[in-house]
């Protein structure tokens, strides 16, 4: 798959899907979504609303009953819990998974360690992953989809498990990512925590399967506290 946004191509359009886990009760229904340009993007919305749904479609894990998913880019998953996609010992035999196999020992050790040096972790390659801090953990499963030459970062809850500072390493490494020229990634981030949505591009709110539309994320917090429960995000 071509990883350019060049010409008119949107990096990311999501157009009328409806998707269901049960046939009598559709979960996502009309549920359309577009994202402009490359840069990070924030979904936030109740439990259940349709958000890890949506990034699976979008991953290509399953496949939508009616409606498309249109991008040019190569999609890869990051979760909520790096333990459920870190495979190997060490942070090196890991991220090797990712790489070409065409590479041999020392191209492979270098491409590594330039990936553990783009997310902080330099110098790490014979680092048991389970020494690693949960935001250790999850800015190498960031590597690791990097590894595979991700170029639309899914990311489901990435900062639910971590304490404050690994939340903000997580988020300042995907918006340096975002911003990176040339090359800029795009990312689309789900998240309940909505002191998070200052530092998107655009925030949308999720609601039984439908997306609504994208606003300044500041913006979007301030119209969750006029809801008359105080509650936005859920
Ligand atoms: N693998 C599955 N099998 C059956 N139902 C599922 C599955 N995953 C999610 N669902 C259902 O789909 C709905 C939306 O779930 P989900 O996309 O996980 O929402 P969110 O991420 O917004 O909390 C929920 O009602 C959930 O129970
Ligand atoms: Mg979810």
């Amino acid at each position: 798959m071509p990883a350019s946004t060049s010409g008119s191509e949107l990096p990311l359009v999501v157009a009328g899907v409806d998707f269901g886990w049960s046939h009598e009760r559709p979960m996502l229904r009309g549920c359309s979504l577009e994202i402009s340009r490359p840069g990070l993007w924030m979904l936030v919305g109740s439990n259940g609303s349709g958000k890890s749904t949506l990034l699976r479609l979008i991953a290509g894990l399953m496949s939508p009953v009616r409606g498309c998913i249109n991008t040019a880019l190569r999609p890869a998953l990051v979760f909520q819990n790096p333990d459920h996609q870190l495979l190997m010992p060490t942070c090196g035999t890991d991220l090797r998974l990712g790489l070409p196999l065409a590479l041999n020992h020392r191209q492979a050790a270098d491409r590594e360690e330039a990936l553990l040096q783009q997310v902080g972790l330099q110098g790490m390659a014979h680092r048991p992953i389970h020494t690693l801090s949960g935001g250790q953990k999850q800015r190498l499963a960031i590597a690791g989809a990097l590894a595979a030459e991700a170029t639309l970062l899914l990311l489901d809850e990435p900062t639910a498990l971590l304490d404050p500072d690994s939340q903000a390493d997580v988020l300042a490494l995907i918006r340096a990512l975002c911003d990176r020229q040339p090359n800029p990634l795009t990312a689309l981030w789900v998240t309940h925590r909505l002191e998070e949505l200052a530092h998107a591009d655009g925030a949308a709110r999720m609601e039984r399967g439908r997306v609504g539309h994208w606003h300044d994320g500041a913006e979007l917090v301030r119209s969750f506290s006029l809801l008359p429960t105080g509650r936005g995000g859920g």
